[in-house]
């Protein structure tokens, strides 16, 4: 084929053919065609976009152009979970062990944090001795055992999705629904599990700032799963304030810990019992969500949730203890310090970029993908939305193994707290559930 040709198709606002989706991908692969012919047919796609057809053909394209795990040897029905990213989600870590507590069975490959958000591999290294880079025999070996693995991403998955993202990055053409939605579906459905929830974000610290942009990428994410022939499931949940009172990789796993005791903050307690309960009605060890959820809950105030993380964490080679005393296991940061509230009033905004971005400042993240991170460093946020505040409250505390970073962070922190006289309207966590037809 021509790839002069192709491009022309989509630039005049054509439709692709299958054929000439599947070998764009391939020839991108193979680097037949250039880096800028690469980039001109996504700026045509951005602009002209997709029909669900397209993107379903461009996904399944994507998804068989790199390596595929294959975890049929694991028996029974294996359910991913997918977050589009946000500030203080470390719900891999709470909401996954419940639903293995429940019969689920979880293999999962994670990422590394990069910028301002953060990535469950991170979190996990926190822990001491836990191995994130298991071969395929192990990893599988530890679902077989616990029913729950959580890996980082050795194999090359859907390669095209690496070429295609690196150009989108730098072409402005990021911001597509069917372009993303090709992206984060064709590395999901390659990895192999029965089942995939997606945990939509929606609000200022998402890719999608409102509920109709979300409602989009959700149902096209779902489309391409039933077109893939999986279980797909969305739930577009509220990112306008962090996750939970807990940024950075130890205080992170700390807080899911406390949420399987039973002791964790309100909104990631919610959302980990919801997502595991759809994972548990997704693995059909449940009629529906509502008892799923029952089932999650029940896993949680009895500690088998609590029980699950454990076993996944011996059998990965990290130390058990930590879910006994994640302080004396994991340390805590040298350094911290408080961003105190100069007014009176109800907090009414808590930036989730901003707060992302002091924790980066303190240490927490990675500028560059070869960066070392300081695990310990971190925001334990004391007041969240809604919360009524005065002159001398806490509103943050600052962690950090580095003084130097304190200072600058907790600046930054301070101004991602938008602090008014009256108390806001509240509002729900779990905003819509999108299951087109799948399940
Ligand atoms: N996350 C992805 O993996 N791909 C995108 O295109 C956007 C977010």
């Amino acid at each position: 084929m021509d790839i002069s040709e192709v491009i022309k198709v989509k630039r005049d606002g054509g439709k692709l053919s299958k054929e000439e989706i599947e070998w764009f991908v391939s020839a991108s692969t193979s680097h037949e065609i250039a880096d800028y012919q690469i980039s001109a047919m996504l700026m045509a796609m951005f602009i002209n976009g997709l029909d669900d057809e397209e993107t379903a053909q461009l996904t399944i394209a994507m998804r068989d152009s790199g390596e595929k795990p294959d975890l049929s040897s694991i028996p029974g029905i294996k359910v991913d979970k997918h977050s589009t990213g946000g500030v203080g989600d470390k719900t891999t870590l709470s909401a996954c062990p419940l639903a293995a507590a429940c019969g689920a069975k979880v293999a999962k490959m994670s990422g590394r944090g990069l910028g301002f958000t953060g990535g469950t591999v991170d979190k996990l290294s926190a822990v001491p001795g836990y191995v994130t880079a298991l071969s395929e025999e192990e990893f599988f070996d530890v679902v077989r055992k616990t029913g729950i693995s959580v890996v980082s991403q050795t194999k090359n998955i859907a390669a095209a999705d690496k070429i295609f993202y690196a150009l989108r990055d730098v072409t402005a053409t990021v911001d597509s629904i069917p372009l993303i939605s090709a992206s984060i579906m064709s590395k999901k459905l390659a990895l192999g599990s029965d089942a995939i929830l997606l945990d939509v974000k929606c609000g200022e610290a998402a890719f999608m700032n409102d509920i109709d942009e979300a409602g989009k990428l959700a149902r096209t994410m779902t489309e391409i799963g039933a077109r893939a022939g999986k279980k797909v499931v969305a739930m577009i949940t509220a990112m306008d304030q962090p996750l939970g009172k807990a940024v950075g990789n130890t205080l992170e796993v700390k807080e899911a810990i406390e949420v399987l005791k039973g002791n964790g903050p309100e909104d990631i307690t919610e959302l980990s019992v919801s997502i595991a309960g759809m994972m548990i009605y997704l693995a059909e060890k449940a009629e529906s969500h509502e008892q799923g959820k029952a089932m999650a809950a029940e896993a949680l105030k009895d500690g088998r949730g609590l029980m699950k993380l454990k076993e996944m964490i011996e059998g990965q080679g990290g130390d058990p203890a930590v879910c006994d005393d994640p302080d004396a296991v994991m340390g805590t940061a040298k350094y911290s310090r408080d961003v105190v509230c100069k007014t009176d009033g109800y907090v009414n905004k808590i930036h989730g970029v901003t707060i992302g971005l002091a924790s980066m400042n303190a240490g927490a993240g990675r500028k560059k993908m070869d960066d070392v991170i300081d695990l310990r460093a971190g925001i334990i946020l004391e007041k969240k939305v809604g919360d009524a505040v005065s002159v001398g409250n806490t509103l943050c505390t600052v962690f950090a193994d580095d003084e130097t970073k304190l200072e600058e962070a907790c600046r930054t922190a301070e101004s991602a707290f938008v602090i008014e006289e009256c108390a806001p309207e509240k509002t729900p966590l779990i905003l819509d559930i999108v299951t087109n037809g799948s399940i």
